[in-house]
């Protein structure tokens, strides 16, 4: 990851007393971390990582008269100086990184685990970095903007701190490190904090799917009269849209005509939500009636590397580790859409992808 890191930890270090005796304990969320004792606040149970976090968000919602957790982000006197909204770290996306932070523990971030298990980064949205955007002109083209860290992008250019206006909780895929988590084995629907205008977007994207990724890549979408991309399916192109939690997915691994609509994240087994699936990388040929009309999501090409199979022989889904410590995992990494293996952040590579849902027998 292209960011300053190690400054950033060691700043946090000496700037605050959170209370903690080992820095890499704030890293998200490995071993536990202490709190801060000034607050009475015994983090991993009662701050972030609350009894009530049954929803995922941690310290960034559920705020309530009796939770005490604006305070583990934001320092009220003598905050650090050169700082921006009385916060530890001088950027917003510092401050982020002092607890998601993939290096500190090591490789146990939503950035980070990749360098962590030693493999090499072939596609990024990096951080602190870059303000070009691939495809981001409406016209096709790449495009500049003016994102929220000093111009660069950065984690809240995607993502609000205080969970505010975010899209629709959906079910997602990644692996949570901490065994004390309880969400980690329940429903996995939440917001992923999630704006529903990335920054410099006009218009509110309420779900997460084509629509989202198109508030920066205007230029990737499909329309009469646009640039000449694959087809996708978004407002563009119909007035109801897929989106990444509810698109047709095949209804097993094995089956060879019949799709249900669903999640392409994790879907429910009697009473917990931790099936994984490939289900929905794939489509039948001929198309399915769940498929008329409609174009694949974004989600569908682009997400983390993995090995899909084909349509009916989906390759399982397993992750029995979190960050990609078990290299046989499918997919190793869930870290779509900070990092990837793969190049463009393309969930197979090659001919491999086309073939999904383009099998010989489909072309003239
Ligand atoms: C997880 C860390 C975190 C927590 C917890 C948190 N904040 Fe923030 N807060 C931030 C960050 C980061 C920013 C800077 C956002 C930006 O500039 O886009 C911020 C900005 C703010 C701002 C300035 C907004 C502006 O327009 O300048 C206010 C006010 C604020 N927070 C209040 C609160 C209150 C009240 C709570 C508790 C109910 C809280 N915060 C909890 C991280 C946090
Ligand atoms: C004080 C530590 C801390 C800081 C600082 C912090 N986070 Fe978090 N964050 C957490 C914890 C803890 C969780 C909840 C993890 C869990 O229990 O599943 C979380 C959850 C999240 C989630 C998942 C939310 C969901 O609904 O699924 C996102 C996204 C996220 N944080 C992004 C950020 C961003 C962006 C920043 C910087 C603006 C930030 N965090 C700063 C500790 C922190
Ligand atoms: C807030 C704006 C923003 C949003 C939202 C966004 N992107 Fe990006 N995207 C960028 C920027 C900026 C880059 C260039 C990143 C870099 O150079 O590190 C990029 C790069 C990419 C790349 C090329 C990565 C590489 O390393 O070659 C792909 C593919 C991509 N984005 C797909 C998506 C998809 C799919 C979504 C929706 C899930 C999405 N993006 C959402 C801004 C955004
Ligand atoms: C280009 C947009 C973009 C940027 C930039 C970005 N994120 Fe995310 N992030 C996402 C999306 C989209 C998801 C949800 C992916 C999913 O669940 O399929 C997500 C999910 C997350 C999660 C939840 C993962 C889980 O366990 O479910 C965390 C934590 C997180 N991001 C932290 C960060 C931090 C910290 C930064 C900056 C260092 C950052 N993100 C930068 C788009 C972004
Ligand atoms: C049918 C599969 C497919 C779909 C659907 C798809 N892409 Fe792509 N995308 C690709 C492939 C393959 C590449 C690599 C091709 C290349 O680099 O020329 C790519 C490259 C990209 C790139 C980086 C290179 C560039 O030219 O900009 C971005 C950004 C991108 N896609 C964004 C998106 C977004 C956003 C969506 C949804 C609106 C989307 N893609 C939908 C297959 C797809
Ligand atoms: C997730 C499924 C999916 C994947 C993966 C996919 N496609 Fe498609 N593609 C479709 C669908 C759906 C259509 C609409 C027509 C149809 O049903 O075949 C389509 C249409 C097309 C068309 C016709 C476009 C037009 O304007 O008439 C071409 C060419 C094409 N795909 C090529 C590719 C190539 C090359 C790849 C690999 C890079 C690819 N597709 C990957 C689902 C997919």
């Amino acid at each position: 990851m292209k960011v300053k890191v190690c400054c950033a930890q060691i700043a946090l270090l000496t700037l605050i007393a959170m209370g903690c005796s080992v820095m890499s304990a704030v890293a998200f969320p490995e071993t536990s971390y202490p709190g801060r004792d000034e607050y009475g606040d015994t983090c991993w149970y009662t701050n972030c990582h609350a009894v009530s976090n049954n929803d995922g968000t941690g310290p960034h919602g559920n705020y309530s008269a009796t939770s005490n957790v604006c305070s583990l982000c934001h320092t009220v006197h003598d905050a650090p100086t050169g700082g921006v909204a009385l916060l530890p770290e001088p950027t917003v996306t510092g401050m982020c990184l002092m607890c998601h932070d993939g290096t500190g523990s090591p490789g146990s971030g939503v950035y980070g685990a990749i360098i962590g298990r030693g493999l090499t980064v072939s596609s990024e949205h990096s951080v602190n970095a870059t303000n070009v955007i691939p495809g981001g002109d409406i016209g096709g083209g790449d495009t500049t903007r003016d994102f929220s860290e000093g111009g660069v992008l950065g984690c809240g250019d995607c993502h609000t701190p205080h969970g505010s206006r975010t899209v629709a909780r959906f079910a997602g895929e990644r692996s949570r490190n901490s065994t004390k988590d309880t969400f980690r084995n329940a429903e996995l629907r939440s917001t992923r904090l999630l704006k529903q205008l990335p920054t410099g977007a006009t218009t509110p994207v309420v779900e997460y799917g084509s629509d989202w990724c198109m508030a920066c890549h205007a230029g990737r979408g499909s329309w009469i009269g646009g640039p000449m991309n694959h087809p996708v399916d978004s407002k563009l192109t119909t007035s109801a849209p897929y989106v990444y939690d509810r698109v047709p997915r095949m209804s097993s691994d094995t089956a060879t005509v019949d799709q249900v609509v669903g999640s392409m994240g994790r879907i429910a087994d009697g009473t917990e939500w931790r099936v994984r699936h490939n289900r929905a990388f794939v489509m039948p040929w001929p198309r399915t009636v769940l498929q008329a009309g409609h174009a694949p999501i974004c989600m569908q090409c682009h997400e983390d590397a993995r090995s899909v199979g084909a349509v009916g022989a989906v390759a399982s889904a397993t992750v029995s580790t979190p960050n990609g410590t078990t290299a046989t995992d499918n997919p190793r990494f869930q870290n779509f859409p900070h990092e990837s293996t793969n190049p463009k952040f393309l969930v197979e590579v090659g001919d491999d992808l086309c073939t999904n849902c383009h099998p010989t027998e489909q072309l003239p």
